[in-house]
């Protein structure tokens, strides 16, 4: 199949990943995915929506029915395929899910399964109605192919804790790209290959990018596939070796904050 988006060590296929991996992808270092969640997921964020752009609009708690968060894609049916991910992996697979998917997770996968890992919104919106507890964060399901374990964070909890980033969003389930470097950081090594099948607007590829990994890679929605290419395009090449332990919360380099920057300053440029 021909890459929609090919350079310096990233590619992207635009398809349904169940068609790309299973025609031209052989299995890789680690899978970092993030794919739909379940239906009642969609739903819930959805009825969200209604209320929190009510209230940003109006400063009060007022409930508005005309205003609807859309996911742009259809939840998950099953976890059924996602949970079999680490088989595309020789290493580790770690799929974002919502927190009660988890034990779907566990028992589709099998022997791969390691842990359920947890993202802690540090920023999150506040449950508004106030009448139940609100939405601490979300999944990850860890999976490792049979065989020995290595990751880079010697005894460190399965728990990730990392603010929304509001600006310059391009997807609407966007995750941050803070969290997604931490995640690249700790479960991979500089030149192994990053398989991402549900890449959305390429928040993996481009934190894989940043700290020197090769990356693949896959989005049903051709838009996203454009948005992806062209965030890319805008990406620097690492400049040295030796320099990504992002382990440190908090830790970020200047680099990495000027690479930032940068990216706010120059949207003109199209990668393809
Ligand atoms: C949760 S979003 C990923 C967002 C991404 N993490 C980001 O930061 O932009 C899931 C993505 O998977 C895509 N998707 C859904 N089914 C797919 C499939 N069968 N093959 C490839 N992509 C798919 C959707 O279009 C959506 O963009």
């Amino acid at each position: 199949m021909t890459p929609y988006y090919e350079h310096a060590g990233i590619t992207i296929y635009h398809g349904d990943c169940r068609d790309v991996l299973a025609d031209t992808v052989k299995s890789e270092d680690v899978v970092i995915t993030d794919p739909p969640y379940d239906a009642q997921t969609h739903a819930g964020a959805r009825t969200l929506g209604k209320e929190a752009r009510a209230s940003a609009s109006t400063g009060k708690r007022r409930i508005v029915s005309s205003a609807v968060i859309e996911m742009g894609f259809d939840s998950l049916p099953t976890v059924d395929y996602t949970a079999e991910l680490w088989r595309w992996a020789t290493r580790w697979c770690v799929v974002f899910c919502s927190v009660e998917m988890l034990g779907a997770y566990r028992d589709v996968a099998g022997a791969a399964w390691v842990r359920g890992g947890f993202w802690r919104r540090s920023d999150g919106a506040p449950q508004i109605t106030g009448d139940r507890p609100g939405q601490p964060g979300e999944g990850l399901a860890i999976m490792h192919r049979a065989g020995k374990k290595r990751w880079n964070r010697g005894g460190h909890h399965a728990f990730w804790e990392c603010g929304v980033e509001r600006d310059n969003r391009q997807h609407p389930t966007q995750k941050p790209e803070r969290l997604m470097e931490i995640l690249v950081s700790d479960f991979s090594d500089r030149g192994e290959i990053i398989l991402d099948p549900f890449m959305g607007s390429g928040t993996t590829l481009a934190a894989a990018k940043r700290l020197g990994r090769l990356c693949i890679g896959v989005e049903l929605e051709e838009r996203y596939c454009e948005i992806a290419a062209r965030r890319l395009g805008q990406e620097a090449l690492p400049l040295s070796f030796g320099d990504d332990d992002l382990s440190a919360p908090g830790a970020s380099s200047g680099r990495q904050e000027q690479e930032k920057d940068d990216d706010k300053n120059d949207d003109k440029t199209v990668a393809r």
